[in-house]
This record gives structure tokens, C-alpha cells and sequence, in this order.
């Protein structure tokens, strides 16, 4: 697909999510610079919980991780891999046959794996630019793998919906092949009021961070969304064990974005982002649907978050 071409589906898609009977923007359009610097300043709050809790995971268990994958592995992390946790892997798995990032942003993947190849010279490092929810061809590596292991940190998970979790989770089932494996981050279900100081920052991060994705579709598609005119909304949903992120209209107003005009009543909301959160037991059974066993679970002491490995029925 040509770029104009696949800038005219995804404007498309932002149109058709603002024509929904709740209006919606996916969050895919958090992450322009900004916004991906707004959530590097996210992962530092103190309110924050999951970024430090799963670090603090791997470190804590990473040899017996290591144990578990093997001499020899191929490393495929779904997203482009600039975190702590993945160095943590990429210094203690052994003889790694290679590591494999998968993003869809380009510029941010080969950006992520130059930095990468400098700090580990002797791994091969395959990078592979493709929209992960959608199966996509492996690299040959130099070294055979003996095993492939799909790595999905940070709760990622959480940002789709359930039907969307099972379709990805399948397509990772494929993607790591016979004998195959996946870890994977998955934050835990617990005091909503722990979760909602995570989304309903103090410093007004988070906030930020929500507002952006209307500066972003500004610049990116010419909208003309005011952002100071909504403001930030966080809400932990009980009964579907999500966080919700809406934007919410202060004022009546319109906008307009491609060639269409949107009318946003004042107190309206557009949704933003979900961010499920699971029990052991849930997370089990869905990944149990898309054929992966749960072989062993980790968490911190207060069972905020989890690291699971699963391995391909
Ligand atoms: C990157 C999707 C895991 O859901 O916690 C953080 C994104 N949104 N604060 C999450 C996010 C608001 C984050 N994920």
C-alpha cells in the first residue's frame, strides 16, 4: 500500500471511530513523539505502578526465566523493544540465537535496535517493521533457533478487547511455532482505587498524555480539535475489569477533520483507550482458547502485576 493511500485508510478509521455511537479514537494515536515521551514520563510516576512492578519481576526471576527458555532462543518481542525489561532478557538468556523487534513505527524500531546492536555487538538483532496483529514472516536468522519465544511486556494486552486479545494471541500461538513459547506482562485486578491513582495522576501526566491524541490527530490528518477545550477522565470499570480513558468536551463545539464536521455536545465524551486488567484465572482461560497452557506465573509480593510464561499446546 502506498503511504497516501495508507494514510487515507487510517483517516478513514479515525472518522468512522468518531461516527460510533460513542465517539472513539484508538490509542494507537497516543504515541507521536510527544505522546511517547508523555509515557516514558508516565512509567516514572510514583502512582504508576505496572512499569516498575514488572521490571522489578523479571529481575527478581530472571534466572529461573532463563531456565525456562533455554540455551539458543530466538526472542521476538511484539512492540520495538527500548525497555529495561528487555535488556534484562538480552543479558541473561543464554546464547540467544537472535532477537527479532516488531513494530509498526519504522523510524522508532530501527532507532530502538541501532541502540541495541551497539550495546550487545555480539547478537544478531533482526528487526522486522510490520502491524503485529496480523501474521508476519520471521527474518533467517544466522544461528538456528531452537525455540521461539514471543515477548509481549508492559500489559499491552490490556489495550484490546477481548475478541481483539484472542485474535493477537493467535496470531503470537502461530508465530511462535511448534515448541514455541510466549511471555508475557499482564497487570492484575485489584483495589480500584489503586488503579484509578495510576490513570489520575498528580502531577497531570496522564492528563497530558490523553489530551495529545488530539494534537496529534491535528497535525497528522489537519483536524482542528481544541484540546483545551476537554478534559481528562479515568475510570476503573468494575464489572469488565478495565480502566477507561475518555476525553470530555467542556463545551459545545465543532470539528472538523478530513471533510467531514463533528458536533460535540458539551459533556460528551470520546473514548480514548481501554486498560483491561485480569485475574490469574481469566487470563488463563484466554489464553487456554488461542492453545497456549499457562507453565508458570510471576508476581510481585502484593500480586499487582504478573509475568506468565506460556508454552504452545
Ligand atoms: C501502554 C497500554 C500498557 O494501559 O497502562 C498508561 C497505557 N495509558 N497510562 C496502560 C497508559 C494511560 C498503558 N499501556
Amino acid at each position: 500500500m502506498s503511504s497516501s493511500a495508507a494514510m487515507k485508510k487510517d483517516l478513514r478509521e479515525v472518522i468512522e471511530g468518531l461516527q460510533q455511537p460513542e465517539k472513539m479514537i484508538s490509542p494507537k494515536y497516543f504515541y507521536d513523539e510527544r505522546g511517547s515521551k508523555l509515557f516514558e514520563e508516565i512509567t516514572r510516576l510514583p502512582e504508576y505502578y505496572p512499569t516498575e512492578t514488572e521490571l522489578a519481576i523479571m529481575r527478581d526471576n530472571i534466572d529461573e526465566i532463563s531456565e525456562l527458555a533455554g540455551a539458543q532462543a530466538s526472542l521476538i518481542e511484539f512492540g520495538s523493544g527500548s525497555s529495561l525489561k528487555t535488556r534484562v532478557l538480552l543479558e541473561h538468556l543464554r546464547d540467544l540465537a537472535v532477537y527479532v523487534p516488531v513494530d509498526i513505527s519504522a523510524d522508532h524500531l530501527l532507532e530502538s535496535a541501532a541502540q541495541l546492536r551497539h550495546d550487545f555487538p555480539g547478537l544478531e538483532i533482526l528487526p522486522v517493521v510490520a502491524d503485529f496483529t496480523r501474521p508476519f514472516a520471521l527474518p533467517n536468522p544466522k544461528i538456528m533457533p531452537l525455540r521461539n519465544i514471543v515477548y509481549f511486556p508492559g500489559s499491552t494486552i490490556g489495550n484490546f478487547t477481548d475478541d481483539a486479545a484472542l485474535d493477537l494471541l493467535q496470531v503470537m500461538h502461530q508465530e511462535a511455532g511448534e515448541s514455541g513459547a510466549l511471555l508475557i506482562g499482564v497487570d492484575l485486578q485489584k483495589d480500584p482505587d489503586i488503579i484509578e491513582q495510576a490513570y489520575n495522576d498528580s502531577a497531570g501526566i496522564t492528563a497530558e498524555f490523553n489530551l495529545n491524541v488530539l494534537r496529534h490527530l491535528n497535525r497528522a490528518f489537519g483536524a482542528d480539535f481544541s484540546p483545551a477545550a476537554f478534559s481528562h477522565s479515568a475510570e476503573y470499570n468494575k464489572d469488565e475489569g478495565r480502566v477507561e480513558l475518555r476525553l470530555v468536551s467542556s463545551e459545545d463545539q465543532d470539528v472538523s477533520i478530513g471533510s467531514e464536521e463533528f458536533l460535540i455536545e458539551k459533556d460528551e465524551t470520546i473514548l480514548t483507550e481501554y486498560s483491561h486488567k485480569y485475574t490469574l484465572e481469566g487470563f488463563a482461560a484466554m489464553a487456554g482458547k488461542a492453545g497456549f497452557d499457562v507453565a508458570r506465573v510471576w508476581t510481585d509480593a502484593d500480586e499487582l502485576f504478573s509475568v506468565q510464561y506460556c508454552l504452545r499446546r
